[in-house]
């Protein structure tokens, strides 16, 4: 293989930078892992403690199954909320006219912004609404909502009481919203009543009626839920820009039996309203009061839960604690995007994800920083609106996933050079291993060459990155994730569990805990343990395979096990099965992922019907929409064969290399003597359907 060109970093950018040389990453990286304790100090110093750390006490841990429990305590026997630390902290410090985010609506035209000071205000009089409601320390507050600044009010609100948010992504299904519900047993739920991307109009409460409905069904009712009127809003405003006055509604508040907009307004729906159960955002708040004391919670407290797919069974409820993830969320922010002081930050995650949580709430909010909170698509109202808002907003970091840069690629680059983008210092990847070629346009076509490239390997589980470049510091290589972030130690492992020194490729783990990492699974430390820590006692499992080149870089290779990547959305072959085979018409399903240009990977899937069932249009549209259902529409598959046998092993294992190779119309299958019936494999060669 041909050496891959190495990017230096832009000089002016080093100049300035917090880290400005490998060799003080070096020094920096060297003292986090030697001396853990010395190391955070001054990043736990820039924070208030209600109660400070027991001395002694900052780090103990358990790794080895085989020795006890996995445990992962930092700072224990300190007291503080997080919430105070982001808000009131940057407020007291005379920095509370700051603005903390511009938010852009879906439609251009729709914008606002708000300061450190008025998102504490409003942030407290959510936390008294929440108390209001029962809601407790340690009680789960469900979130399934747009882009808009009241997700943000709500998450933070939680902390200050400290409640724990559980979010779930608005693109999932009532029965994944469901699911979640059940499992965190949420108390309340927080929503909107209807939201657009693009062009396309999304009733989120709907959703969430049906998902609260089937959640009581299972034995879990949510007491309460809280909808914002966010079309409601929008529609009364346009409404008024339309008519020249306002129509039906005032644009601050909606009307509490749930017809405002309908007057005049194409796009809203009703929305049911369940008394005593549904309440209205602006109802609750309008009485609330606008200061509320921060419940002082352990170092070790809950913060929030997010669910993630695991290979097998449930989505497994990932549960970050307050002080760790609090320090490590505001390092990793301020060094891999080298934020300063009056930079404009944009991350283009939905808050749904892991990525919203830590990098467009809690790390910029814990730098006291400026960001852009997106709501729309960018394709909307043309395909230049991300590089429309970098210049409207003089955006000076910008992060999104590669599964967005190759959807903007297809475009040219006339859409790009509409605008100026020169704002712009610090470009950030995510979710997926990025091309060579999306780097590569990435970093001439947005950035002119003049910006740092950050591809920043983590995952929900690890709270915040922990492999990436530095901006102004690390040489780039296209699609590296590079070096290990402070206090994050990477071995490689091989097949048998021994470290592979050097040059190499093998299983990605790490044998030490930094701050912002899980701490167990929610209700299931059980399977936190089997899922993360059994196959290689001593280390935890990232399920990533890596390579080290031989300049130490480390290359992601992508997953090791059944899960797959379809645009920056992890899920599993086996929760895409499930689905399918509950369908009366199947009884048998294989699903592989293939390589895809735009989405990274997508769902191959291989389905054996029923006996006298006819495997047609009409079938695989009804398992296509079963599975946009049960799942969610980025879950869609990408093609659907008809599978009369699946290759198995004479032990009835499926052997899904094969399946692989038919998806990639590749016939160079390799050994297939263990199969029961080889004749199968041919069978499904012919059976490729044409649109494969
Ligand atoms: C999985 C985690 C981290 C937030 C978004 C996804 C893949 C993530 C990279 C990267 C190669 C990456 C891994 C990982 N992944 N970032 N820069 N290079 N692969 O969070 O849903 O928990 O998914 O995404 O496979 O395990 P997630």
């Amino acid at each position: 293989m041909d050496k891959p060109a190495v990017y230096a970093p832009n000089p002016k950018l080093a100049k300035n930078a917090h880290i400005s040389s490998m060799a003080q990453y070096k020094e920096m990286y060297a003292k986090s892992i030697d001396k853990p304790e010395e190391f955070w100090l001054p990043v736990y110093k820039q924070f208030h403690w209600e109660t400070p750390y027991t001395p002694g006490k900052f780090l103990s841990y358990n790794f080895d199954t085989e020795k006890g429990p996995v445990e992962i305590k930092w700072l224990d026997g300190a007291t503080t909320n997080v919430c105070y630390n982001l808000l009131d902290r940057t407020v007291r410090c005379g920095n509370g006219d700051r603005i903390a985010y511009y938010w852009e609506g879906n439609d251009p035209e729709d914008y606002s912004r708000i300061t450190y000071k008025k998102l504490l205000q409003e942030v407290c009089r959510f936390a008294n609404v929440l108390k209001d409601h029962g809601v407790q320390k340690g009680d789960r507050v469900a979130i399934y909502m747009p882009m808009v600044l009241e997700v943000v009010i709500a998450m933070l609100a939680c902390s200050r009481i400290g409640a724990v948010h559980a979010i779930t992504f608005a693109g999932f299904s009532s029965d994944s919203l469901a699911e979640r519900i059940l499992d965190s047993k949420s108390k309340l739920l927080v929503t909107a009543d209807c939201v657009m991307r693009g062009e396309k109009l999304i009733c989120l409460k709907d959703i969430c009626d049906t998902a609260m409905d089937r959640a009581a069904e299972q034995g879990h009712v949510v007491e309460c839920c809280i909808v914002v009127e966010h079309l409601a809003r929008l529609n009364a405003t346009l409404n008024a820009q339309d008519n020249g006055h306002a129509n039906g509604t005032n644009g601050t508040n909606g009307n509490s039996n749930g017809t405002n907009g309908t007057n005049g307004s194409a796009a809203y729906k009703k929305v049911d309203m369940k008394e005593d159960r549904d309440f209205w955002w602006t109802e609750e708040m309008e009485d609330a009061p606008s200061s509320c004391y921060p419940v002082w919670v352990s170092a070790e407290d809950p913060l929030f839960m997010l669910y993630t797919s695991g290979s097998t069974g449930k989505p497994k409820g990932v549960l970050h604690t307050t002080g760790g993830y609090l320090m490590y969320a505001a390092t990793t922010f301020k060094y891999v995007f080298d934020y300063k002081p009056n930079d404009v930050y944009w991350c283009t995650a939905d808050v749904g994800w892991i990525t919203g949580h830590t990098y467009v709430v809690y790390g910029p909010l814990a730098n006291g920083a400026t960001s852009v909170i997106f709501e729309g698509t960018p394709f909307y109202p043309g395909n230049d609106r991300y590089w429309s808002v970098i210049d409207k907003y003089k955006v000076s970091q910008f992060y999104t996933a590669p599964t967005a840069i190759r959807s903007l690629m297809k475009f040219g680059d006339e859409p790009v050079l509409k605008h100026s983008l020169a704002s712009l210092k610090v470009l950030g990847s995510v979710g997926e291993p990025i091309n060579p070629e999306a780097w590569l346009w990435y970093y001439k076509m947005i950035g002119k060459e003049e910006c740092s490239i950050v591809d920043t390997f983590w995952q929900t589980e690890t709270g915040g990155h922990v492999l990436t470049p530095l901006p102004g510091c690390t040489p780039m290589k296209p699609g590296a994730a590079s070096f290990p972030f402070f206090g994050v130690q990477p071995v490689l492992l091989d097949e048998a569990g021994k470290v592979v020194e050097g040059p190499g490729e093998g299983y990605l783990v790490f044998n030490r805990p930094w701050p912002g990492m899980m701490r167990t699974l929610f209700g299931n430390h059980e399977r936190f343990q089997q899922v993360y820590f059994s196959r290689f006692p001593g280390y935890y499992c990232t399920g990533d395979g890596a390579r080290r080149d031989e300049d130490g870089y480390l290359w992601v290779t992508g997953r090791v096990d059944d899960m797959l990547n379809v645009s920056g959305h992890l899920m599993s072959t086996a929760e895409v099965e499930s689905v399918l085979v509950e369908h009366a018409s199947v009884s048998e399903a294989a699903v592989v992922s293939r390589p895809h240009p735009v989405k990274g990977e997508c769902l191959y899937c291989f389905v054996t019907p029923n006996e006298g069932a006819v495997f047609d249009k009409k079938l695989t549209d009804e398992l296509k929409k079963q599975v946009r259902e049960r799942i969610g529409p980025f879950a869609m598959p990408e093609v659907i064969q008809n599978a009369p046998g699946l290759p198995k092993t004479r032990s009835g294992k499926i052997m899904r290399r094969v399946l692989r190779k038919v998806a990639l119309n590749d016939r160079d299958v390799g050994d297939i003597s263990t199969l029961a019936d080889e004749g199968v494999v041919d069978q499904l060669f012919a059976n490729r359907p044409p649109e494969a």
